[in-house]
């Protein structure tokens, strides 16, 4: 992987800004980005019924569905969605609930410059339905993690985590909502932190200029 200051020198000197948040659905962390005044140039989604894309429109950002059904091949969509990507010039792209595995030429497109948001606690529970295992594993802590997005899903260097108590009376629903509330204090600021080019990356472990604490935990 790229290590993130080279990036930010490169970012730098070809004037890229901003960044562009890719969503499929709901865009909660999308709007929390958005809250906490991160730079967003765009919010791209590859479903039209995403809810999050009326959110940015009603803030004035520009806003577009991309239907991977359209599309004939997942290196046709992601072909397509670079090109749109790139049209905003952003600095750093943002996987906010993206729900579509990317190909490996576009993680090597944006690699260094590529976040995305899991929940749960990496690398414990990759993939889907992260909640409903957790409990069935009986693990008493549970949370998210940003990360670098690599071609192997769910597995990239690990930036911040947000750590919440599996209760005891937890349905997937309250066990989901206590991680997201974590979710949106995690993201904002690992992606400053990217902006502000203050992380690096050394055989896989993310450090953050300063050694601020790279963990959060919300016992409520
Ligand atoms: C979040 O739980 C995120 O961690 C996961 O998908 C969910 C998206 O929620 N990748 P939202 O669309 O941001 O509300």
């Amino acid at each position: 992987m790229a290590d993130a200051p080279l990036w930010r020198a490169r970012a730098r000197d070809s004037q890229l800004t901003g960044i562009v948040v890719l969503i499929s659905g709901r865009g909660s962390n999308m709007r929390s980005l958005v809250e906490h005044q991160l730079p967003v140039r765009a919010v791209l989604s590859n479903r039209a019924d995403a809810a999050g894309l009326a959110f940015a429109r009603d803030r004035g950002i520009p806003a577009v569905a991309l239907d991977h059904r359209d599309f004939a091949s997942r290196e046709s969509f992601d072909q397509a969605l670079a090109e749109l990507i790139d049209r905003y010039h952003p600095e750093a792209v943002i996987l906010a609930g993206f729900m579509r595995i990317l190909s490996v030429g576009l993680v090597r497109r944006y690699e260094g410059r590529l976040l995305n948001i899991h929940p749960s606690l990496l690398p414990a529970f990759p993939g889907l339905d992260t909640h409903a295992r957790a409990l069935q594993a009986g693990v008493k802590i549970h949370g998210a993690t940003v990360h670098y997005v690599t071609p192997e899903l769910d597995a990239g260097p690990i930036i911040l985590q947000a750590a919440v108590p599996v209760r005891p009376d937890d349905t997937e629903a309250s066990l989901a909502a206590r991680v997201l509330a974590g979710e949106h204090r995690i993201f904002p600021l690992a992606v400053q932190w990217l902006l502000d080019g203050r992380l690096s990356i050394s055989e896989g472990v993310v450090r953050v200029a300063g050694d601020p604490p790279q963990w959060m935990f919300n016992a409520s």
